[in-house]
């Protein structure tokens, strides 16, 4: 008899393993129903990589020239109330909802709009890792029940040009140092050295739904 107790315990273990696994393997599979990762068509990745990294680089050139002409025109006191009204406002210029959408976010975020996600930090952290090959670009497919999205993140690194604004804040203009507590205190986008990570431009497209007008803009570019 006392031989048969741990023979039962050691059943009754790998029962309880075998549910878990089991449960486990459920678990799993749920998941990869509501975030699947390239798992589409060759043609509909490269579509969509295409396409996001021209509406980024367009987004970006944008907001890169307002900003110099803003710093020329009354230097960075005058351009930092550029930036707080043109960059949501050339953002939603290139965004259409329901299609395709840009945004900026930040792990240390200056606009408390712009913090960035659990998904977004992590995606931040592979940027910032530079142990392997330097990455231009990471792309994702998130399936939901019934529609799907294409996202695409690319790394914003700063420039000496950003240094004036997000750079370390004794060295700042007082006149820039003060405009920005006023109107962000919650401020977290200072210290920055040249060539820092600086946050993430993300382009969301929606899937099926921007199929057509990622054609569109592919076919125009071809023409
Ligand atoms: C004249 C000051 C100024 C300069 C120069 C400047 N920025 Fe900013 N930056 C701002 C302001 C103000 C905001 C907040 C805009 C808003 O409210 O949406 C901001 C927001 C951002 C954001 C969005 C995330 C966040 O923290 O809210 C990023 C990313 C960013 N800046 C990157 C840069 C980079 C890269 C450069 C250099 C090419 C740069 N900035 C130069 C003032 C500046």
């Amino acid at each position: 008899m006392s031989m048969n107790r741990p023979v039962r315990r050691v059943l009754m273990l790998f029962v309880s393993a075998t549910v878990a696994i089991l449960l486990h393997a459920c678990s799993g599979s749920d998941k990869e129903s509501e975030t699947s990762e390239s798992s589409r068509a060759m043609t509909d990745d490269s579509l969509c990589i295409t396409v996001a990294r021209k509406v980024s680089s367009e987004f970006a050139k944008e907001l890169k020239s307002t900003l110099v002409k803003a710093m020329k025109e009354g230097g960075a006191v005058n351009a930092i109330n550029v930036c707080r009204t043109m960059a949501p406002e050339i953002a939603a210029k290139h965004t259409q909802a329901g299609v395709y959408s840009i945004k900026r976010v930040s792990d240390r975020n200056r606009n408390p709009d712009n913090l960035a996600d659990s998904v977004e930090l992590e995606i931040m952290a592979r940027f910032a890792d530079t142990t392997g090959e330097p990455q231009s670009y990471i792309s994702r497919w998130v399936t939901a029940q019934d529609h799907g999205s294409f996202v695409y993140y690319a790394p914003i690194r700063t420039g000496q040009v950003c240094m004036k604004c997000h750079g370390s804040p004794e060295t700042m203009e007082a006149e820039v140092r003060d405009i920005l507590r006023t109107n962000y205190p919650e401020d977290r986008a200072t210290g920055y050295q040249p060539g820092d990570l600086r946050g993430l431009l993300v382009v969301t497209i929606k899937w099926p739904e921007g199929k057509e007008w990622a054609e569109k803009l592919i076919a125009e570019q071809e023409k």
